[in-house]
């Protein structure tokens, strides 16, 4: 069993040494200045609150499309955040304002079915699943905003639901784990219509500082593994594309894993998921198998197998290897499960020739869309963008967003007496 990050911090929680520098330094100035525009909103509209919540964004490293399967999975959490202000509400109803929308919602759970704005209906669905699981959520005011793209498949729907809940959590005292929180978020997205497994909710709730997160998704238990990449960073490249059908396509290929397992299970009941097989049980049944559904099985139970060597080379600080499976996932993706996309395709195409300034890229998450993961010298940053947005332009009509992410803590309360 894993470290577990300490999810538990009391309500108020003082403006400590540490806390002081880092609101110093220029990349958190802007981070701060998120906070208290969301603080000086609440004010306005209603009184002090009772407590601000930050949750993060997440990044995966390797290990796609493996965690509703029971695989590997290897994500993190990162320095890209929303922020919660939430306080009491005499009335039974639950007041939101996304403050960088301006756009506010009143939320009254006698309503027949989901509200029609897209952001609301993760806050009803989780309201929906707390009360289904036996908790009363009190009315409260919330106010939240950040600075996570949405549709950039780094998880702004995790962050946000996982940090709702966690407020509700802080605030109600009911002492849920990390693990519960992670499966009401996840229950919750798939109330909203994406079938997805843990792994996005799991990160933004286990995150820690420099490290990735080795999550097991069958046993649901983690180890921190060092991210140790020296003169090396995580740089993100936005493709910019936000799929209307990815929905869709991603409840198809989870479709194909469980009816591979479904048949398969028929002649050995010990097969549960995608986890218990492997390549000879795969052959072995392969030609009464749909022809498709076994190419996905299959890139599946290659991804897991990455994970672990990406693992133990990270262990080794062999980032060179690291990367070369980095580009191997990609290819994996985008030939055989078949999530990516061009714009996706040409993002991590156009980063190979510069072999020894990128070690490795990969399209990341769901697919369709969003962002591709990039291992690039840190030297070397501006001169692949500096070609590479031009060129995607060119070909796309718009410039990729370029993201250098860190590697950082898991949800939790921020302090409140924030005086920058
Ligand atoms: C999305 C889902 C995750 C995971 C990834 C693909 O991010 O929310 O559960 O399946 O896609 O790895």
């Amino acid at each position: 069993m894993g470290e577990v990050a300490p999810l538990s911090v009391s309500k108020k929680v003082p403006l400590t040494a540490q806390a002081i520098n880092l609101y110093h330094q220029p990349e958190h100035k802007n981070k701060v200045n998120q906070v208290t525009d969301i603080i000086d909103f609440f004010g306005q509209h209603y009184k002090t609150p009772n407590l601000i919540v930050r949750a993060p964004a997440r990044i995966n490293l390797i290990g796609e499309h493996t965690d509703y399967n029971e695989g590997f999975v290897m994500p993190a959490a990162i320095d890209r955040t929303i922020y919660f202000a939430m306080g009491w509400r005499a009335e039974h109803s639950w007041q939101l304002h996304a403050l960088d929308i301006s756009k506010s919602i009143l939320l009254k759970l006698e309503e027949p079915s989901l509200p029609s704005e897209h952001w609301a209906k993760y806050f009803y669905a989780i309201l929906l699943e707390l009360r289904a699981r036996g908790w009363e959520p009190k009315g409260v005011h919330c106010v939240f905003g950040g600075d996570i793209p949405s549709g950039a498949g780094i998880s702004s729907s995790a962050a946000l639901t996982c940090g709702f809940i966690y407020a509700l959590d802080q605030l109600h005292q009911w002492s849920l784990d990390g693990v519960e929180i992670a499966k009401i978020a996840q229950a919750a997205e798939h109330r909203v219509g994406l079938n997805c497994g843990i792994m996005d909710q799991y990160a933004v709730l286990h995150g820690k500082q420099g490290k990735a997160i080795q999550l097991d998704c069958r046993s649901l238990t983690h180890q921190y593994a060092p991210v140790e990449i020296g003169d090396f960073r995580f740089v993100l490249f936005n493709s910019m594309v936000s799929h209307s059908l990815a929905d869709t396509e991603y409840n198809k290929r989870r479709a194909a894993c469980e009816a591979v397992v479904s048949f398969i299970q028929q002649h050995k009941p010990d097969v549960q998921t995608v986890r218990d097989l492997n390549a000879s049980l795969l052959a072995a049944y392969e030609d009464q198998l749909e022809p498709l559904n076994v190419r996905r099985v299959r890139f599946v139970l290659s991804e897991n197998e990455r994970v672990l060597k990406a693992a133990a080379v990270l262990q080794q600080g062999d980032l060179k290897t690291f990367g070369q499976l980095m580009f191997q996932s990609h290819d994996g993706l985008s030939k055989v499960y078949e999530v990516s996309c061009e714009e996706l395709d040409f993002l991590v195409d156009f980063v190979r020739p510069f072999s020894e300034q990128v070690l490795g890229a990969r399209m990341m998450g769901g697919g369709f869309g969003g962002c591709t993961l990039n291992l690039i010298h840190k030297d070397a940053i501006d001169l692949v963008y500096e070609q590479l947005a031009p060129a995607f332009e060119a070909v796309y009509g718009l410039r990729p967003d370029r993201h250098i992410v860190q590697l950082r803590d898991g949800v939790s309360l921020y302090p409140l007496n924030v005086n920058p």
